[in-house]
């Protein structure tokens, strides 16, 4: 699959978002070893706290279909500036999928490319826990 392909996922998936609170659509698409692709989109409720982001949504389907190895994730919002995942989607995501690269989109382009440890330097992980 190529990257715009699995920007096209993503695009897809923020169709489905349950953002009638902030009204701010998020999409992701996240790339297994396999090649499986896993959707999510960001779910809002009226408590706001309990708010999940497209990225988790994304990462925890996987984890729950028995995906344990991924590539890449592509993240689609609707913003002129990239819109990056937050800090908890940050440490999911590393804590599950390591090292992805992560691609960030709008409705028209690519916005950004980035490896997950430039955007999580100095992780806390299981790795400490030993
Ligand atoms: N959101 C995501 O789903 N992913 C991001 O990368 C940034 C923020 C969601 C959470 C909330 O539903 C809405 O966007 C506004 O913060």
């Amino acid at each position: 699959m190529s990257d715009s392909d699995l920007i096209v996922a993503a695009r897809q998936a923020r169709e489905f978002a349950r953002a009638e609170f902030s009204t701010f659509k998020v999409g992701a698409a996240l790339e297994t070893a396999d090649g499986t692709i896993v959707t999510g989109c960001n779910i809002e409720n009226a408590t706001c706290g309990l708010t999940i982001c497209a990225e988790r949504v994304a990462m925890f389907k996987a984890q729950s279909e028995g995906h344990h190895a991924f590539r890449r994730i592509a993240v689609v919002a609707d913003t002129e500036a990239p819109t990056p995942p937050c800090g908890a989607c940050r440490q999911i995501l590393w804590e599950f999928g390591g090292d992805l690269e992560v691609i960030l989109a709008n409705l028209q382009r690519e916005t950004g490319r980035h490896k997950l440890s430039d955007l999580l330097p100095l992780p806390f992980d299981s790795r400490l826990l030993q």
